[in-house]
């Protein structure tokens, strides 16, 4: 019987360079897909991209290309960065895949004629940086005007919200709310880590389900609705698709899809995410898959996340940790290990340079990289290098290490099927930490002296060979170069059979290595200390140094020279056309002529305080008619700027006298 395990990261947002924090997450899975596999699962692992929506649309932008140039320049970076991380995934999806974007728009449309997705009348606040919705009541903060109005807001995620007012399709999850809860009670083990099931329950599933908003039509990068094309699929149903999508869903089904997506005792399916989109993954995708008739996965594991002592990573806080400097100074399995044993099941963890370097220190060169040291060095010092034949109760420690070490691999493996790296690990350092206290108990340079016992010596050196096999096993999965150079420096070959794993399986015959060397170099604290912190900090926006001319010129820095003001072409201009920017309830766009022969297109953002824009035809106004051309809104080009005076909270234009033949320059 196959038995098959299907294991998934989020999608990334290409929108910035990936740091230690996405690094964690891709780790984790490949942690596990390489357990799973070498306990003969059939395994695949996904990850990928997720490279639609108003973020990365916006991001393009400010770079100057086109979305797609910018997400498929993005994507060789973080190919680049998976393979340094040694990521062994079976498929990298991007949402920009053609066979995905396909499959998207067949489910919307299914889904429309179903009945589930309606169209309607979106307004509430949108934060792009999140890309979700947010109603006033679940902002973190809010923004007034004088007169009390919201105007703005902050997000939970500390990212500002902006007002969004369009046409939307929505999707009516509460049709499922019901079907989700029973789901929820029937498998109390869907989401780690416990607790946060009930928090769904509490604050979104019982206050009642809210439509939700499933199409954009404000900016165009994404999936068109086909028989909309108008409307985008907002960005996180085109990505929460995916994890079918890549198996196959919608294309060819009779491959990795029947096989991957099965949940039952013999089929898992585990997405791994991070504790802010569980939202998304226990509500909005199960009622996808329920509308689908498709099967739910077996388990959402949502883990905490890697933060700074002060506070979130952030470039201008220059406290941001980039996986690359971390392995090109120190190696990728020291990186491995310290993120899969400093995380916390569902906490966060703080990330510090002291930290990162004492588990290189102290727990892996010295308790694991000193342990096959010595044995490397006794065995060829005692033996030549011939590793004694295994056997039982030989000395006073024999029995209690060889309980150790079976209690531990147990322990092991129900904390890799937990998903509890941190517990798993300490399960190894268990065995590590017990067989460094074997050396000292049994004092093999006392049982080398003419005085001393050769059959105890032999029954030591063999425990303490079987003992670093067991571990190698063990860490395989988390650091393989490691693992690989203490099966070869023991002198076995490099295969691994981890379900049948035993203190006692060491094979005979066998000779280590003649001369050891260290896995683990001992690194300088406060050098490597200085090191990573000079790292972070290169990532900062640089702040300027003191000069006191330039403290003189800030003191004056609400007068410009006369030359300044001179640069500036101000024009009285005729208002021919106006009318209000689709998809816009700020601008306005103008036709004017400002007596320089064509007319020009001006967008400004007066248009709540012009709600009859009408009235504005026909009127001499201010403008600036040397400003460089902007493109607003996607497809304008705005060729100047309309002057208005403020007060009051408004904005009122400044008009000119009907006599001023237009151009006439001001000043
Ligand atoms: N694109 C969506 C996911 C769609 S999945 C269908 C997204 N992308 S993201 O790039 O913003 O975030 C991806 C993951 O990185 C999330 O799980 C998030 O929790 C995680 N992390 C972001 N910063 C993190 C840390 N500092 N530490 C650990 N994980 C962090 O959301």
């Amino acid at each position: 019987m196959t038995k098959t395990f299907y294991i998934t990261t989020p999608i990334y947002y290409p929108s910035g360079k990936l740091h230690i924090g996405s690094a964690y997450t891709t780790i984790a899975c490949d942690v596990l897909a390489r357990y799973k596999r070498m306990m003969n699962y059939d395994v695949f692992y996904l990850t990928g991209l997720d490279e639609h929506g108003q973020k990365i649309q916006q991001r393009a932008e400010e770079a100057g290309i086109t979305p797609q140039e910018y997400v498929d320049s993005m994507a060789v970076g973080v190919k680049d960065l998976w393979q340094l991380l040694d990521i062994s995934y079976d498929k990298f999806i991007r949402t920009t895949d053609d066979y995905h974007e396909k499959v998207v728009a067949q489910v919307f449309e299914r889904l429309l004629e179903k009945g589930d997705i309606y169209l309607g009348e979106y307004s509430g606040w949108y934060s792009v940086s999140d890309e979700e919705f947010f109603t006033e009541s679940q902002l973190a903060e809010v923004y007034r005007d004088e007169e009390g109005n919201v105007i703005g807001g902050v997000a939970p995620s500390g990212h500002e919200v902006e007002l969004v007012s369009e046409e939307s399709y929505f999707f009516k999850l509460s049709n499922y709310a019901d079907r989700l809860t029973a789901f929820y009670k029937e498998h109390p083990e869907f989401i780690q880590p416990d607790g946060r099931m009930n928090e769904m329950l509490k604050n979104f599933i019982e206050p009642g389900l809210e439509d939700l908003a499933v199409s954009r039509t404000t900016f165009t990068w994404g999936v068109k609705v086909p028989s909309d094309p108008k409307h985008v699929v907002y960005v996180w149903i085109d990505a929460l698709i995916n994890y079918i999508t890549a198996l196959g869903y919608g294309q060819n089904e009779h491959g990795n899809f029947d096989l991957f997506w099965q949940n039952d005792k013999n089929h898992e399916i585990i997405h791994m995410i991070g504790k802010d989109i569980l939202r998304f993954h226990s509500i909005y995708w199960p009622i996808i898959l329920m509308a689908l008739d498709l099967p739910l996965p077996t388990r959402l594991v949502a883990h905490g996340w890697f933060v700074m002592k002060d506070g979130k990573m952030s470039k201008s806080k220059g406290n941001v940790i980039y996986p690359e400097m971390l392995v090109e100074r120190f190696g990728l399995d020291p990186l491995r290990y310290y993120l899969m044993r400093s995380l916390p099941v569902g906490s966060d963890g703080t990330f510090t340079p002291e930290d990162y370097l004492a588990r290189i220190n102290y727990e892996l060169a010295n308790d694991l990289g000193n342990l096959l040291n010595r044995t490397v060095a006794m065995i060829n010092k005692y033996f030549d290098g011939q590793v004694p034949a295994y056997i039982e109760n030989v000395t006073d420690y024999d029995a209690d290490l060889a309980k150790v070490v079976a209690e531990n691999i147990e322990e092991f493996h129900k904390q890799m099927n937990a998903v509890d790296f941190p517990r798993a690990l300490d399960a190894v350092w268990n065995i590590i930490s017990r067989t460094n206290k074997y050396i000292d108990e049994t004092a093999p340079w006392v049982l080398a002296k003419e005085d001393g016992d050769e059959e105890q010596l032999r029954a030591v050196m063999a425990h303490l060979a079987a003992s670093l096999r067991v571990v190698a096993h063990l860490i395989q999965p988390f650091m393989m170069s490691t693992s690989n150079a203490i099966m070869e420096q023991l002198g076995l070959p490099v295969v691994f059979d981890l379900e049948n794993l035993e203190l006692s399986g060491f094979p005979e015959n066998v000779t280590v290595i003649s001369k050891g060397t260290p896995i683990f170099p001992r690194l300088d604290m406060d050098e490597e200390i200085a090191y990573i912190q000079s790292q972070m900090n290169a990532g900062k926006p640089q702040e300027k140094e003191w000069n006191p001319e330039e403290v003189e010129l800030k003191s004056e820095k609400d007068q410009i020279k006369f030359e300044d003001f001179d640069k500036v072409e101000i024009r009285v201009a005729e208002v021919k056309e106006v009318e209000k920017v689709e998809g816009s309830d700020k601008l306005l766009r103008f036709r004017l002529d400002a007596g320089d022969g064509e007319d020009r297109q001006i967008l400004s953002g007066i248009a709540k305080f012009y709600p009859n824009e009408q009235e504005l035809v026909g009127k001499k106004l201010q403008v600036v008619a040397n400003l460089k051309p902007r493109k607003m809104m996607k497809k304008y080009v705005s060729q100047g700027m309309i002057l208005s005076a403020e007060h009051d909270g408004k904005l009122t234009v400044l008009t000119v006298d009907p006599s001023v033949p237009n151009g006439s320059v001001i000043g």
